[in-house]
């Protein structure tokens, strides 16, 4: 399906998305972000502070991705923010797959209205969304080689997705209060802009 603007693609799924979250959450927390965006962060699921507000990222995790984006000369209009589920799972517990896959048609439609150069999986949920055999301790800090996919059962990763670049981060609610995780975030996080300079043949 064809959308006109971000807002009306969200408002689509919002409507449409079978996802039982729906039932509990306040409110849809949509993406959230510069539309024509480079980079584009998935994390988990909206916490507390996301289901009274709306959007992403604005509790602890996400004051400490603001600060990572501003520690690489970025800042929260540069990109764009989603998660893998648009609502809050009860108690902030982890999603199920059956609630992720309710919600990916939504996330996929949302990658590729943006088609960004670089999508970013802020830990495993996200990344296992796409590539479900990785782990997050082994696939942090580094591109993944899609060419490995091409002749493989997961190749829906690259049919699916208009982007061909992914890099898996740690979380940063799992950083947080983790000092050695968070200095390893905070390292890897340092891979972006080297990845932009280097897809813009810069
Ligand atoms: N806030 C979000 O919106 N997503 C997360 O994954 C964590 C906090």
């Amino acid at each position: 399906m064809k959308f006109t603007s971000l807002v009306k693609l969200n408002t689509y799924y919002n409507d449409t998305c079978e996802c039982e979250l729906k039932n509990t959450a306040k409110q849809a927390v949509f993406g959230n972000g510069n539309p024509k965006a480079r980079v584009v962060f998935i994390g988990e699921a909206p916490g507390k502070k996301e289901d009274e507000t709306g959007v992403p990222f604005v509790g602890a995790a996400g004051k400490f991705l603001t600060e990572m984006l501003q520690s690489i000369k970025m800042d929260r209009t540069d990109v764009y923010i989603t998660n893998t589920v648009k609502y809050r799972p009860p108690e902030n517990r982890d999603p199920t797959p059956t609630e992720k896959q309710q919600c990916r048609a939504w996330l996929v439609a949302e990658l590729n209205y943006i088609k960004p150069d670089v999508i970013v999986f802020l830990g495993r949920h996200a990344l296992n969304s796409f590539f479900p055999e990785l782990s997050i301790s082994d696939a942090h800090g580094k591109i993944i080689d899609t060419k490995k996919y091409k002749n493989t059962e997961n190749t829906s990763v690259i049919t699916e997705l208009k982007t061909t670049h992914f890099l898996p981060l740690y979380h940063p609610a799992a950083a947080l209060y983790n000092g050695g995780m968070r200095a390893t975030l905070l390292k890897d996080f340092k891979q972006i802009p080297k990845i932009l300079k280097k897809l813009s043949g810069k």
